[in-house]
């Protein structure tokens, strides 16, 4: 199984992208961690993508496909990957068909999760992150046990540069110009769409998710 997760920023991508991901024992591809180890690492990617994820503007496109191709490369063969995160841009979703065409397979399903702006700026806000392991936190929905640490190795969480609210906006804002026709794009291909309510719980999404997708609890 190939399968993209589509949707706006904090709509949960990455909570259930890992709640699938150790259901299946899928791979998962998450271009903004990708991006965002780069940046960390200093690489010249990580370097150039840095400006662009700060104000909440998407990659250029001949970057992060030249990302996701070398990432490709590196996946076992047989086993399903949830894609989070790309592709955000037609000219990407057409580049991501050609390289899996060159590779035999093919997108077989996308998950849109939706979700109020309301909602989304709700989670965006209390969002805070695992420098070290990716966790992800809320400081409201779904907090860890001790404040400020993660609870899978203690690390001090972070809040992410682009989680501020000025640029929350204009990610909104990107993702509805810039990647929502990609539902559209979906909707006319040979994958199957699913449209999948997430403005309750992590766990009542993900069952509904599992529930689409035909895989066990
Ligand atoms: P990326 O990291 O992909 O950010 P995003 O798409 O904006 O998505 P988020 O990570 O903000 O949210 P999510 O949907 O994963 O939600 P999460 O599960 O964390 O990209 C960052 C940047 O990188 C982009 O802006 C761009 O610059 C660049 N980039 C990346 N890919 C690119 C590409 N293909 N092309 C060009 N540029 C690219 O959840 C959010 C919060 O809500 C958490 O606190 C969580 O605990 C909570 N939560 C989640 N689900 C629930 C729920 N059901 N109930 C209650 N709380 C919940």
């Amino acid at each position: 199984m190939y399968l993209i997760l589509l949707g706006p920023p904090g709509v949960g991508k990455g909570t259930q992208g890992v709640l699938l991901a150790d259901a299946t024992g899928w791979e998962r591809v998450v271009t903004g961690d990708l991006l965002r180890t780069a940046k960390d690492a200093g690489t010249p990617l990580g370097t150039q993508a840095q400006q662009y994820m700060t104000a909440g503007n998407l990659v250029p496109d001949h970057l992060i496909i030249k990302m996701v191709e070398e990432k490709l490369s590196t996946l076992s063969a047989g086993t399903g990957v949830i894609f989070d995160g790309f592709p955000r841009t037609e000219a990407q979703a057409s580049a991501f068909a050609m390289m899996l065409e060159a590779l035999g397979r093919t997108i077989d399903t996308v998950v849109v999760l939706e979700a109020d702006d309301e909602v989304l700026s709700e989670r965006i806000s209390g969002r805070r992150s695992c420098p070290s392991c990716g966790a992800v936190y809320n400081t409201v929905l779904a907090p860890p046990k001790k404040d400020g640490l993660c609870d899978v190795d203690g690390t001090p969480l972070f809040h992410r540069a682009d989680d501020h609210a000025d640029t929350v906006q204009n990610r909104l804002n990107v993702y509805r110009r810039e990647t929502e026709p990609l539902i559209e794009y979906y909707d006319g291909s040979k994958a199957v769409v699913h449209r999948v309510p997430s403005q309750e719980g992590p766990d009542e999404v993900q069952s509904k998710v599992r529930e689409a997708l035909g895989v066990g609890e």
